[in-house]
């Protein structure tokens, strides 16, 4: 498909407090653990990420990548650790669960596009980027349309606003929620395999919208393995196994000069070698 985008230089009307320099700190993560009973999943990550930065997550079949975008949304809770996002901080303890409040408050800070699209089958498109709109932000319905407007236009769907999700392509719908992710104006985005449930000629669209947002200068937190993609969107990208951060660099060292034996091989695994 060609043109999804207008392109037009449709510049941010964020109304959100957003006066922090690039290169501040935004995101942080410390000493993060996650347990499912016995199972450790997550244990001890540490990471900090910058605004504007791309950080894209690779690593095997249940290393933890989903559950550590999980938990930065607070949709898992963390066993032990901290979260900072912008000005909303949350620490964990076993056994001591935090206030409904600053859950939300953590919550609002990011917004995230999972790899089933998780759209509300009773709801239009454009019904499903208000939603958030409506609840968390308490946005006047009118100001909310207007938005998701914008929005659908920014991911190239501006004449899809009356489809109801069935009646949109995997693409589509991926792209719907993408701008649901960006509705309620989120600091992070977290994108959890964005196109690995797509067919093949659906995937160029939406990593073109992701890329954009990159460019934007968006924060975004993305597990793919569009190994191509990672190359040209990711500030950093970082390797993830049986819950630890194995390594961690910039795009072109991780991928052409890993340092540690264990990514080799997962890299010539992906390379199918
Ligand atoms: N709700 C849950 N209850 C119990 N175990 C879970 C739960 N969610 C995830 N796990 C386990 O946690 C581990 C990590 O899962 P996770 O989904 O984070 O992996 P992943 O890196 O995203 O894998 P994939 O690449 O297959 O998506 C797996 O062993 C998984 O079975
Ligand atoms: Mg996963």
């Amino acid at each position: 498909m060609i043109g999804i985008m207008q392109d037009e230089d449709e510049d941010e009307d964020e109304d959100e407090d957003e006066d922090e320099d690039e290169g501040d700190i935004m995101i942080e993560v410390r000493s993060l653990t996650k347990s499912f009973g016995s199972l450790e999943v997550l244990r001890g990550i540490d990471l900090s990420l910058a605004k504007g930065q791309v950080l894209v997550i690779i690593g095997p079949s249940g290393s933890g990548k989903t559950t550590l975008l999980r938990c930065m949304n607070v949709l898992e809770m963390p066993s032990s650790g901290s979260i900072t996002i912008g000005q909303a901080q949350l620490t964990f303890q076993q056994g001591l669960k935090p206030k409904q409040a600053e859950i939300l408050a953590l919550r609002k800070q990011s917004g995230m596009v999972f790899q089933s699209y998780h759209l509300f089958p009773h709801l239009t498109a454009l019904e499903n980027v208000m939603e958030g709109q409506i609840t968390v932000k308490k946005r006047p319905r009118k100001e909310a349309q207007a938005k998701a407007m914008v929005l659908l236009e920014k991911v190239g769907l501006a004449d899809k606003g009356e489809a109801y999700p069935h009646q949109l392509s995997g693409g589509q719908q991926q792209r719907v929620g993408i701008a649901r992710a960006m509705s309620i104006d989120p600091e992070l985005l977290l994108f959890d395999e964005p196109t690995s449930a797509l067919d093949p000629e659906l995937v160029r669209d939406v990593l073109k919208v992701i890329k954009r947002l990159a460019e934007e200068g968006r924060t975004m937190m993305i597990v793919t393995h569009e190994m191509k993609f990672a190359r040209e969107v990711a500030d950093r990208v970082m390797l993830m196994d049986n819950g630890v951060i194995i390594e961690e660099g910039p795009p072109a060292q991780l991928f052409n000069q890993p340092q540690q034996e264990r990514t080799r091989q997962f890299l010539s695994m992906l390379q199918g070698g």
